[in-house]
Order: C-alpha cells, then structure tokens, then sequence
C-alpha cells in the first residue's frame, strides 16, 4: 500500500510525462511523412490486412491504460473475421486503430504494424502512415459501420445528402451520376422507393432502415474492408437478422473483407470464417469458426461457450465466468485470466505465453495447453 504522499507525487509524474508525450505528438502531427515511410510489403498476398504486435495505449492522469497490448492477427481477402471478447477487452480499440480514429493524443499506437493491400498495388502500413494517406484509405478502402446509427447519421442533412456527400468526397463523379448512385445504393441495401428515401431525414425512419442507410453509406465507394463494430446490437431480433443476411450479401457481391466486431457468439457463429477471442487486450484464442465452436481450447473461450444460451433445460441458469478483467492500468506479469481461471497449473505463474499453434488453422495462449503438448 502506498502512502497518500507517494501516490499524488506518482500522479504528478504521470501528468508531467503525459505533457511531455503530448507535446511530441502535436510537434510532428503537422510533419510532412515520405511515402517510404509507410510502404510496406505484405507477408502473404492473399491477406488484405496484416496486424502484427499492435500495442495501442491511452495515456490518462491516473497512468497508462494498456488497451490492445500485442495483437497479432490477419484478415484474408473475400473473408469475416469476427472478433469477440467482453466488454473492455479492446475490440473497438483495435478497429479504430485500424482506421487511425483513436482519440489522440491521448490515445496512440505505441508499437506494432497494420499492413493493408491497398488497391493501388502499394501495401500501406497504417501505423505510420501519414493523415493524408489515411483520408485515402478511409471511406474509399476501410469503412466502418458503428452500432447506433443515430451517432452515425446528421440528424439535420436529408438521407441522400448524406451519401451524396461521401461520394463527393471522395470520387470524380458529376452531380447526376452521384444522384444515379446514390439510389442505386438506397435499392442495393434493399430500401425500395429510393428517390423518395433520398429527400427523407434520418428520424422519419425506422432503426432497421436507418442501419441499412449507414451500411449504404459504408458501400458508397467500394471499401475493400468493412469494419462493424456491433452493428446490430442497437436492433431487435428480427431486424438483427435481417442486417446481417444483407451484410453477407453485400460481402459477395462486392467481394469486400469484413471485420466483425460483436458480443454475441451467435453472430459470429453465423457470420464468421475466422474468429479472434480477445481478453484483456490480447488475443487469447484464434481459428476458424469450426475451430473455436466445435473445439475451444483456452479456458475464457471454453466459458464463453458455456455462457450461451440455448433451448435444451431452459430452467437451468445460465453460466457466468466468476471475477472480473483486471485493471488495464495494472496488468499483472502473468496470464491475464489467472485470477478466475478454474483450469490454473503452477506455470500460470511464469509470464504470460504467446500464442501457440494447435494446428495450420488454432492458436491459443494458454500455459496449460503448453504443458499438456510437452508431455
Ligand atoms: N478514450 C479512452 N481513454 C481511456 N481509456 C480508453 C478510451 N477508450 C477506450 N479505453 C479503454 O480501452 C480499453 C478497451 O476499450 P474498447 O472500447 O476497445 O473495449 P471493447 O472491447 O470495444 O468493449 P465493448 O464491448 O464494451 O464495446 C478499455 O479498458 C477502455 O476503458
Ligand atoms: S495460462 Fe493458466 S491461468 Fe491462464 S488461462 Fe491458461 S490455465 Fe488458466
Ligand atoms: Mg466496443
């Protein structure tokens, strides 16, 4: 226990290093950055999205919260990734670092690449990349899709205004063109009577149609990827149902990657070709959604799926994992997961392990499944 003396001298410090790290960021916010300094090359071709060691750090008065702390995963090109985990756990930290959204200064990439295929044919890495690239990037070739359509549409502009002005942005087309595409996207997301939708505003529809105008937007100019993060959280069931089947849809026909971002492992289960298990800010289990459903291996994972509901013994209660995720500001030298693991052995005391391979396709990093492959 620290005295009160020492702990307001420590916050002190902290405040000093935090100016100091500010200071360092809006001096070479303005700088111009060489496109050599973030051209990259991508380690397999047929990834559109290569994430490797991503740390990505807010930097508060009470310390440094350490959201996404080592994060290393892929997105193949044509393929959904969803990425799960509980609340806190860094999902919509990892996605926004992908977009360069983060709240900075506080928030930073401190460590790590983000390698995107570009449609150019140059390989960028968003990490290092300049604000110039990444207004290239955004919209044009990443879009995101937010959970509250709401937050995401301008509740004074028309809904065709809306889209309208995306494609102004960020294409060459002439005012017709843009008003021939900007229906055609309105017909595309399954919204008939398109010119009368465009001189609508966002409260005159409902919460289903207002997310399938978002996902409009997000298709406006082709993205390659298309980040979700809850994107039907906000919905009922039946509608849930509904976004998701023309989420897969749009997937194909415009043979667009999808990063997936959600709670519920029924999404995933019906969405996914790859699932990312995250704890605490790192990933503890990955592999394809047979891997994880039909065999998970790390104990988080393993509760997870004990969580879910289903309809056999509808009486019975539903399983909950005991404890909570410690505090990212103080993350321990160990696993993560120690403090409400049930499955702990005596390794789980050295350092936290990596990620091991199970085989081509899983990968967990758990001390006990380490300990069960050396015997
Ligand atoms: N602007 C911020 N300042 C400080 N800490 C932040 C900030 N944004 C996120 N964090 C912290 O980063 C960690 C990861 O947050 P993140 O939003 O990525 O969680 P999440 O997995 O998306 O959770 P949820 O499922 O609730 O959306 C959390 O501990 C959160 O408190
Ligand atoms: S490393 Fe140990 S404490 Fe962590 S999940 Fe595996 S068994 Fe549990
Ligand atoms: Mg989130």
């Amino acid at each position: 226990m620290i005295s009160e003396k020492d702990r307001k001298e420590q916050l002190k410090a902290i405040k000093k290093e935090n100016a100091r790290r500010y200071r360092e960021y809006n001096r070479n916010k303005n700088k111009k950055v060489a496109e050599s300094t973030y051209l990259t090359e991508m380690k397999d071709d047929s990834n559109l999205l290569e994430i490797e060691d991503l740390h990505t750090c807010f930097y508060t008065d009470i310390g440094t919260v350490r959201a996404v702390d080592g994060v290393t995963f892929n997105i193949p090109k044509g393929k959904t990734v969803g990425v799960v985990g509980e609340s806190g756990c860094g999902k919509s930290v990892t996605s926004l670092s992908v977009m360069r959204l983060l709240q900075e200064p506080q928030g930073q990439i401190s460590f790590g690449s983000i390698r995107f295929n570009s449609k150019d044919g140059k390989p960028v890495d968003i990490a290092k990349a300049s604000i110039k690239a990444m207004e290239k990037i955004r919209s044009r070739e990443i879009s995101m899709i937010f959970q509250e359509p709401m937050t995401t549409l301008n509740p004074v502009l028309t809904i065709g205004k809306q889209i309208d002005e995306v494609l102004e942005l960020h294409t060459d087309l002439k005012k017709n063109e843009r008003y021939q595409k900007v229906c055609d996207l309105i017909s595309m997301v399954g919204i008939s009577n398109a010119d009368r939708i465009y001189k609508m505003y966002p409260h005159e529809l409902s919460g289903g149609m207002r997310q399938r105008i978002v996902i409009a937007m997000s298709l406006a100019c082709d993205p390659q990827l298309i980040i979700a993060d809850e994107p039907t959280t906000a919905l009922d069931v039946t509608i849930q149902a509904q976004i998701l089947e023309l989420m897969r849809d749009l997937k194909d026909k415009i043979s667009a990657s999808i990063m997936l971002i959600t709670h519920d492992l029924g999404v995933v289960a019906e969405m996914a070709d790859i699932v990312v298990v995250m704890y605490a800010g790192r990933i503890i289990e990955l592999g394809t959604t047979r891997d994880i459903f039909k065999d998970p291996r790390h104990p988080y994972t393993i509760g997870l799926m004990k969580s879910r509901p289903n309809m056999i013994g509808e009486d019975e209660k539903l399983y909950s994992i005991p404890g909570n995720v410690p505090n990212p500001i103080n993350l321990p030298n160990h696993c993560y997961f120690k403090n409400r693991c049930e499955s702990c052995i005596g390794k789980c005391n050295n350092p936290y392990p990596g990620l091991v391979s199970i085989s081509d396709t899983h990968k967990v990093a758990c001390w006990r499944f380490i300990e069960e492959e050396a015997k």
